[in-house]
Parts: structure tokens; C-alpha cells; sequence
């Protein structure tokens, strides 16, 4: 075990919903703690650039512009192995297959919709971290 650092958004489903600080609770209850935190509105081209990786697939338009529709929170999460412990809480991508008291099964509205993100390896959390956060905004 050591101690990581993730990167984590609250989607737009979930800022307009006023869930901000029910994610957060279940984030630190889970033992993550929110070491960087900022409320942005993203642009299309910025949301095409963060899922780039993403861009053959039949729903990356749907994806992007609603990533880019209304607020989100784009975090730096930090605690024990970190990474696994956020998809932990944050359930499966698809709410419906998500386990009871994740954040998508409480929250998410359907797989597009899903409430969070976050990263799915170490080596991406360093990538997605720099792709939003500069040094001097994360103080731990
Ligand atoms: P996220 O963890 O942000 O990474 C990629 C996102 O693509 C994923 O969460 C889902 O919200 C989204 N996604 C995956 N599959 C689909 C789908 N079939 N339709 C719409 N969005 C999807």
C-alpha cells in the first residue's frame, strides 16, 4: 500500500443536482482526502482534449458536450492506493451495474449521466492531475 494521488470531476449531472457536497462526503468517507478541488466550466475543445482517448467511439460527441454543458469539480484526490479507491466508491460506470452505496448507484442517472470520473491508473492520474492543475494550486 501507498499513499496516491487520484484526479476525480464531478460531472454536471451531479453539480446541478446540488450533490457537490454529498460526492465529497462520500469521497472522505471512503478515506480519500480532497487535496485540490476548483469549480470550472470547460469548454468543448478542453473536454475533447481530456477524452481524446475516447474520440472513435460512437458517444464521444454526446460525451463532450455534455462535459462541457455546465459546471463541474475537477479534484485531486490523495490517500492509501488511492487510484482503486475511488473507482471503489464511485461504483461501476453504469449505475445499473454498480454496487449499493457507491456514488453511482446513489446518484448516477444512466451511463452518460454518471456523476463522477475518475482516473483508472496511476500513470493516467498524473496526466489528468497536469491536465487541470497547475503545482501551486494543489497545497495537500
Ligand atoms: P468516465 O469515467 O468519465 O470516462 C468515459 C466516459 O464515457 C464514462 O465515464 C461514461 O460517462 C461515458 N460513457 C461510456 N460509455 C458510454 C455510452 N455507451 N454512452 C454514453 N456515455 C458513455
Amino acid at each position: 500500500m501507498s499513499i496516491e494521488r487520484t484526479f476525480s470531476i464531478i460531472k454536471p449531472d451531479a453539480t446541478r443536482r446540488n450533490l457537490t457536497g454529498a460526492i465529497n462526503a462520500m469521497l472522505e468517507g471512503a478515506g480519500l482526502r480532497i487535496i485540490a478541488q476548483k469549480r470550472i466550466h470547460m469548454s468543448l475543445e478542453k473536454a475533447q482534449g481530456f477524452y481524446a482517448v475516447h474520440k472513435e467511439r460512437p458517444f464521444f460527441g454526446e460525451l463532450t458536450e455534455f462535459m462541457s454543458s455546465e459546471p463541474v469539480v475537477v479534484q485531486v484526490l490523495e490517500g492509501e492506493d488511492a487510484v482503486v479507491k475511488n473507482r471503489e466508491v464511485m461504483g461501476a460506470t453504469n449505475p445499473e451495474e454498480a454496487t449499493e452505496g457507491t456514488i453511482r448507484k446513489e446518484h448516477a442517472l444512466n451511463i452518460g449521466e454518471n456523476s463522477v470520473h475518475g482516473s483508472d491508473s496511476l500513470e493516467n492520474a498524473g496526466i489528468e492531475i497536469a491536465y487541470f492543475f497547475n503545482d501551486d494550486e494543489i497545497v495537500g
